[in-house]
């Protein structure tokens, strides 16, 4: 297998709050690595939509708005901001209800088609650690890392809760595990690209795991294999 211009592809899926964003940064930091959040360009996607005021039962509509989408990253001061169509809308996409909406959105396909092609574009390069529920069945099934992140829904939850709490948008534990548990069902049950674990990626079950040692695991499975690539060039 030949290795890419900037390095490998590491795919991360997994289900809701199960620690994929904090452990995709933080991994590409330790790699030099471009870290690519494709649920923020599903959530910025979804806030263009719901702004524009889309009618989401309008499949000719939504595939003619997604057209014209344009998401990208972008690192200001050290700090990574999502534009949608030129807005920063970094802190809107992370509301419980763009949470939802975004379970709903990201079932359609026109959206799917439209961000599934940015995504491979922005990644086909390698040196990328790109997070989501389809990267390593969908959007690069030929990544040379897989991982799939997972924890229970209880401790999932749980930290999701602290975090909102953390923001000042306090929510009961219980609520929490109700949407938790309801956003793990639209995306596993939806028709297209379903979360699903590849069948060639690891599974690591983060509940019982602090962040770091999910991280030294990881890092240390992705060393190996930049150099094994790097020996066999
Ligand atoms: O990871 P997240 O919570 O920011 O994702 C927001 C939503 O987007 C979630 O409902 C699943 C969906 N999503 C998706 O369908 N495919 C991806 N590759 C990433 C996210």
């Amino acid at each position: 297998m030949h290795m890419r211009p900037d390095g490998i592809i590491i795919a991360i899926d997994g289900p809701a709050g199960a620690g994929k964003s904090t452990i995709a940064r933080m991994l590409a930091e330790r790699l030099g690595y471009i870290q690519i959040d494709t649920g923020a360009m599903y959530r910025a996607a979804t806030f263009l939509l719901a702004r524009e005021g889309i009618d989401l039962g309008d499949s000719t509509a939504v595939e003619h708005f997604c057209r014209n989408i344009d998401i990208r990253f972008e690192s200001v001061s050290g700090r990574q901001v999502v534009r949608a169509n030129g807005m920063d809308v970094t802190d809107q996409i992370r509301t419980p209800e763009m949470s939802l909406l975004t379970s709903r959105t990201s079932a359609l396909k026109p959206v799917r088609e439209a961000l599934l092609k940015s995504q491979q574009q922005m990644g086909r390069k390698g040196g990328v650690v790109l997070e989501g529920r389809d990267i390593g069945t969908v959007v690069f099934p030929d990544a040379e890392m897989k991982f799939y992140l997972s924890a229970s829904v209880e401790e999932r939850a749980r930290r999701r809760c602290e975090e909102l709490t953390l923001k000042g948008e306090p929510v009961t534990l219980a609520e929490t595990i109700a949407d938790v548990a309801e956003r793990d069902r639209q995306d596993s049950e939806r028709d297209i690209a379903p979360l699903r674990q590849a069948d060639d990626a690891i599974l690591i079950d983060s509940s019982r795991l602090s962040i770091d040692e999910v991280l030294t695991r990881m890092a240390a499975l992705c060393r190996t294999k930049i150099r094994t690539m790097e020996l066999t060039q």
